[in-house]
C-alpha cells in the first residue's frame, strides 16, 4: 500500500502510514501566483493500492484532492481509495428552497469520481452516505476523543450532547470513559446564533464533556457551556471531531470552556487526539 498525502492532511497521512506500514508517496505541489495549483506524483504507483488522504475543505483542498486523483489515475493504480477526514459541504444535505444547490450530494459525486473506495469521517448526517456509488465506510471519531477524556487529569463525569442529534455521539464517548451522558436541546436562530433551552441537569460541581461532531462558528459549544456553567458545572471541556473554528472562533470558545479538544481531521492546535486507528483498521 502507498500513501499520498494531500496537504491539508500531512500529519494525518503520517500517522496512518506508521499504522498500516505503508510508505509515504513523493509529492511536489505549488501554487501559480494566481493561486491555482500545481501537482506532481514523483513515485510510480503503477499497479499499487494506493490511499490518496485529503480532507475536503476549504474549497482550494477540494480541487487539490481532484487533482491528485487525477494524477494518481494516470499511472492505472490497483486500487484508489480516497480518505476524506473531513467532508466539506456535508451540512447542506437538503434543498430547503427551491433552486438551491444540493452541495452535499454535488461534492460527493465529485470526490468519488476517480475512486474505487472512500472512507471518511463522522459524516454530520449518515444519510448522505447513501449518495455514494463506490463502496464507502465512515469511521468515528468519538471513541479517541473519549479516551484523551478518559486519561485527563480531571476527566469528565458526565457527557453532554448539545442536541438530541448528537446523542448518539455523547453515549459513544461516555462508554469509552465510562461515566452517564445527556443532551441538550438547541434551537438555531441563524447561521451563527443558536439558543440552548434551559434544562435541569445534574452537573453541579461537576466537570463535563460537550461533544460534537463539528465545531464551525462555536454558538453551539459557547451557549451550551454557558448554559451548563449556570447549571454549576465546575468545569467544561469542549470535545470534537472537526475543529473549523469559523470566523476566529477559538479564541472565543477559550473564554468561556476550560479545554478545546478535536481530532486531526482538520489540522488545528487543538488536534490532539488522532483518528489514524479507526481508518487504518478500515484499510
Ligand atoms: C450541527 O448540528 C452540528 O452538529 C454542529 O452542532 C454545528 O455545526 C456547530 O456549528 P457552530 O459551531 O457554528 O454552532
Amino acid at each position: 500500500m502507498i500513501i499520498v498525502p494531500g496537504s491539508a492532511s500531512r500529519k494525518l497521512a503520517e500517522s496512518l502510514a506508521k499504522k498500516i506500514d505503508a510508505s509515504i508517496a513523493h509529492i511536489e505541489q505549488q501554487r501559480f501566483p494566481d493561486s491555482e495549483c500545481y501537482l506532481r506524483i514523483h513515485t510510480d504507483l503503477h499497479g499499487e493500492d494506493v490511499v490518496l488522504v485529503q480532507t475536503a475543505f476549504p474549497d482550494e483542498n477540494i480541487i487539490e484532492l481532484y487533482l491528485l486523483q487525477h494524477a494518481i489515475r494516470d499511472f492505472k493504480p490497483a486500487k484508489l481509495t480516497t480518505v476524506i477526514p473531513y467532508l466539506g459541504y456535508a451540512r447542506q444535505d437538503k434543498k430547503f428552497n427551491p433552486g438551491e444547490a444540493l452541495s452535499a450530494q454535488a461534492i460527493i459525486e465529485l470526490v468519488q469520481k476517480l475512486s474505487d473506495a472512500v472512507i471518511t469521517v463522522d459524516v454530520h448526517s449518515k444519510s448522505i452516505l447513501e449518495w455514494f456509488d463506490v463502496h464507502v465506510e465512515e469511521v468515528s471519531g468519538m471513541p479517541p476523543l473519549g479516551s484523551y477524556l478518559r486519561e485527563m487529569k480531571t476527566p469528565p463525569e458526565i457527557v453532554i450532547a448539545p442536541d438530541e442529534g448528537a446523542k448518539e455521539r455523547a453515549a459513544a464517548v461516555a462508554k469509552t470513559i465510562g461515566c452517564e451522558y445527556d443532551y441538550l436541546q438547541k434551537h438555531r436562530l441563524s447561521g451563527e446564533k443558536v439558543e440552548i433551552k434551559p434544562k435541569e441537569l445534574d452537573v453541579s460541581g461537576r466537570t463535563v464533556a460537550i461533544v460534537d461532531d463539528i465545531i464551525s462558528t462555536g454558538g453551539t459549544i459557547i451557549e451550551a457551556t454557558k448554559q451548563l456553567k449556570k447549571n454549576g458545572a465546575e468545569r467544561v471541556y469542549a470535545a470534537c471531531t472537526h475543529g473549523i473554528y469559523a470566523k476566529n472562533a477559538l479564541p472565543r470558545l477559550q473564554d468561556v470552556c476550560d479545554t478545546i479538544i478535536s481530532t486531526d481531521t482538520v489540522e488545528r492546535e487543538t488536534s490532539v487526539v488522532s483518528v489514524a486507528n479507526e481508518i487504518a483498521k478500515k484499510l
